[in-house]
């Protein structure tokens, strides 16, 4: 029987069917099985449940161990805010399988060997078990006309714990910025506010890191940054997905999705804090920009609650590169989003023409070792 199928008899049959006998092999059971998430009492309810903290197992906790989409059970429309909860959970599943890898890959001793503390492994467990919790908390947030998204498979550029632990401090600070921007498009409100708790999680992972990992400090100045434009930080994440991976029955993700050219600071810039010139690199060959040579283009960077627009001159790109300078009043803290807009300010999602790209400005050593591919030279 093909999951489709399957799924709209669950349908038809109603609240009170008779349980589905499942009649294939392993597939069908395991769909079977991600039916029953449908139902937010069905296993370990965040908020009660020690798994998503004090689990030490490698194994996927719950319900990241279950990876099929959750097709909806109810006819109607789509809940008001369902886009952006599947938006959300897609993301999410990047993220805990970006932590699930590493407590495959690694052991306690791997961190110990590499100079980081002896609790290193049990935290990066727990911030999985929280992040297992966030899928659940996902799920259940979407309403039962839509489907709730399945994983796909990743590919994370990470090698050794110094490499992982460079991604982490570079995700989470993401997240958090990412969460500025999506919180500020729920219709109810009571998703907004669970939207800011699970942003105040990955600001206590963050500031984890920065204390036990990179020995900084962890204060972010008094705001972190704030960009409106949610799904473009998402887009970004594609970069892990490995392309035609996806469960067919996800929606496209992020929805809606731009597609912009990816934007990074050239391998070539000697350093990424304020007063820096860099060069702008659009680091995927296959998505490069397309820009009106007599055009007036800005770099916008984000930093705090404000921004800043500089002129860019892109009549002779690609012969010549881009090089501009990130505005020196702001503060070394936190992190800088940086995108390529045909005004100043990016007052709309459609003014960005490439872009964002997340300038790591704490540890500033680690933003320039992670340009040239060698976070171990951060590490203190
Ligand atoms: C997933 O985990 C739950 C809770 O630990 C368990 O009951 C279930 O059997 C697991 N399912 C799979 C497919 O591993
Ligand atoms: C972990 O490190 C701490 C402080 O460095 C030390 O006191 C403790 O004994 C260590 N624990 C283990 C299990 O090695
Ligand atoms: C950037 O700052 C300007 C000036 O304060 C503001 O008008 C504009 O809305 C800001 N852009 C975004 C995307 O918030």
């Amino acid at each position: 029987m093909r999951k489709s199928v399957l799924i709209s008899c669950l349908l038809q049959l109603g609240a009170d069917a008779a349980p589905v006998v499942p009649t294939e092999g392993d597939e069908t059971q395991h769909s079977i099985e991600a039916q029953k998430l449908a139902d937010p009492t069905y296993g370990p309810i965040p908020g009660e449940s020690e798994i998503y903290n004090y689990y030490w197992g490698m194994d996927r906790p719950f319900p990241g161990n279950i990876s099929d989409p959750i097709l909806a059970t109810e006819q109607g429309p789509p809940g008001v805010d369902d886009f952006t909860w599947q938006n959300l959970l897609s993301a999410e599943w990047v993220i805990f399988e970006f932590y699930q890898r590493a407590v495959e890959l690694f052991r306690e001793e791997d961190f110990v060997t590499a100079g980081m503390p002896n609790t290193t492994y049990r935290r990066i467990q727990e911030i999985r078990n929280n992040e297992a919790g966030h899928l659940r908390i996902f799920q259940n947030q979407i309403s039962p006309t839509s489907v709730k998204p399945g994983a796909c498979q990743y590919n994370f550029p990470f090698k050794d714990p110094v490499s992982f632990m460079a991604l982490m401090t570079v995700l989470e600070i993401s997240s958090m910025a990412f969460l500025t921007g999506l919180v500020q498009q729920p219709k109810i409100d009571a998703g907004k506010g669970a939207m800011l708790a699970i942003a105040e999680v990955e600001t206590r992972h963050e500031a984890w890191a920065l204390i036990d990992i990179w020995k900084a400090d962890p204060f972010g100045g008094p705001s972190d940054t704030v960009f409106p434009y949610a799904n473009e930080v998402l887009d970004t994440t594609n970069a892990f997905i490995v392309p035609g991976s996806c469960p067919p029955e996800n929606p496209e993700y992020p929805h809606p999705r731009q597609k912009l050219p990816a934007l990074s600071a050239g391998k070539d810039t000697p350093s990424l804090t304020p007063g820096s010139k860099i060069s702008l690199d659009f680091t995927n060959p296959k998505n490069q920009p397309r820009f009106d040579a007599h055009g007036q283009y800005y770099a916008v960077f984000f930093h705090g609650v404000i921004n800043a627009s500089v002129p860019i001159d892109v009549s002779q790109w690609p012969q010549k590169e881009i090089w501009v300078t990130i505005p020196a009043n702001f503060e070394t803290k936190g992190v800088v989003v940086a995108v390529v807009a045909t005004k100043p300010g990016a007052p709309t999602k459609e003014s960005i023409v490439a872009g964002p790209g997340i300038i790591l400005e704490q540890p500033a050593e680690l933003a320039t070792a992670l340009l040239r591919g060698g976070a171990s030279r951060a590490l203190p």
